[in-house]
């Protein structure tokens, strides 16, 4: 019994100008919303377009239920969707009509069929009261919903998104997360984002890419569970300098949150690990190493 889900063993690849951008990535994907954290650079971009055969590796193996995608592209390609970072323009195209043509090029010929699909899609989507509506006239938010549509079309087994959370406002951002969790539930879905709020309550597991190296990778309370009881913080006024061990800061409205990993230090007071601990916890290689 050939393993289910997406398997990646070994990737490598240094672009021309000697880039590395992945330097031995191992992952292994179940159905469910899967989440790849990094930042930018990290090699997030080049592993989707290499899974998603758009892209060749200079090394390892990918296989998808048991499949090698490297001998044989055509068996992922049948069964991938991707949402396309930018969709094209097509003036006075209604999303409708625009699914409708996309579906027939994927081999829907039967129009009875075909409509049944496209309603399907569109309701996956939240978007089946905005289907007449001009693709053109379309909101950000809508738009990556709609993109989601048209990956979906022949409901694939895997389904890959490459960052599509940036610039959408909190409500549309919350209304995609919804729709990425439903199709997680029978699909495997492979999430990008350099975003940390977009995989802590939304992927099942998720790793961390950092210059083409998978640093952490477990569920998101796994990954806390490590940091217990070695997190820190300390609120301190806004003109003091923020110590140079710091694992992060952020403003607040009257200072600045100063965070710290290890050992506890005086004035600092315990803080439940967060996913954003756990991320800048993983890209730091002296904390990582030490620990
Ligand atoms: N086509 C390319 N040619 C050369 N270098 C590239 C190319 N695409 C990406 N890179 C480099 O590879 C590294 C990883 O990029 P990328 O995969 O886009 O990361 P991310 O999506 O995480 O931002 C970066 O240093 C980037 O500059
Ligand atoms: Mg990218």
């Amino acid at each position: 019994m050939s393993e289910p889900g997406l398997k990646v063993t070994g990737l490598t690849k240094t672009y021309k100008g000697g880039v590395q951008a992945l330097a031995g990535v191992d992952l292994s994907v179940q159905p469910g919303l899967y989440g790849l954290l990094g930042p930018n650079g990290a090699g997030k971009s080049t592993l989707m377009r290499t899974l998603a055969t758009l892209q060749q590796p200079d090394g390892g193996r990918v296989t998808l239920d048991g499949v090698d995608v490297l001998a044989d592209p055509d068996h992922l390609r049948q069964r991938l969707g991707y949402l396309p970072q930018q969709i094209g323009s097509y003036p006075g195209v209604s999303g409708r009509s625009l699914l409708d043509r996309l579906a027939w090029l994927k081999g829907r010929t039967d129009k009875q069929i075909r409509k049944q699909e496209v309603d399907m899609l569109l309701e996956r989507v939240n978007l089946e009261a905005d289907g007449h509506r001009a693709v053109a006239t379309y909101s950000g938010g809508m738009l990556r919903r709609f993109g989601i549509a048209i990956a979906l079309i022949g409901s694939p087994r895997l389904l890959i998104v490459d960052e599509p959370t940036a610039g959408l406002d909190p409500a549309e951002r919350n209304r995609f997360h919804r729709v990425l969790a439903e199709i997680g539930s029978d699909a495997v879905v492979l999430l990008s984002t350099h975003i940390v709020e977009d995989v802590e309550n939304l992927c099942t597991r998720l790793s961390i890419l950092n210059d083409g190296r998978i640093v952490a990778e477990g569920t998101p309370e796994d990954l806390k569970a490590k940091l217990d009881g070695r997190i820190w913080e300390i609120e301190v006024p806004r003109h003091e300098p923020v110590p140079d061990d710091a694992l992060h800061a952020s403003a607040t409205p009257h200072g600045t949150r100063v965070i710290l990993a290890g050992a506890q230090q005086a004035g600092y007071t315990a803080r439940e690990p967060r996913l954003e601990d756990v991320y800048h916890f993983a890209l730091n290689p002296s904390l990582t190493a030490a620990a």
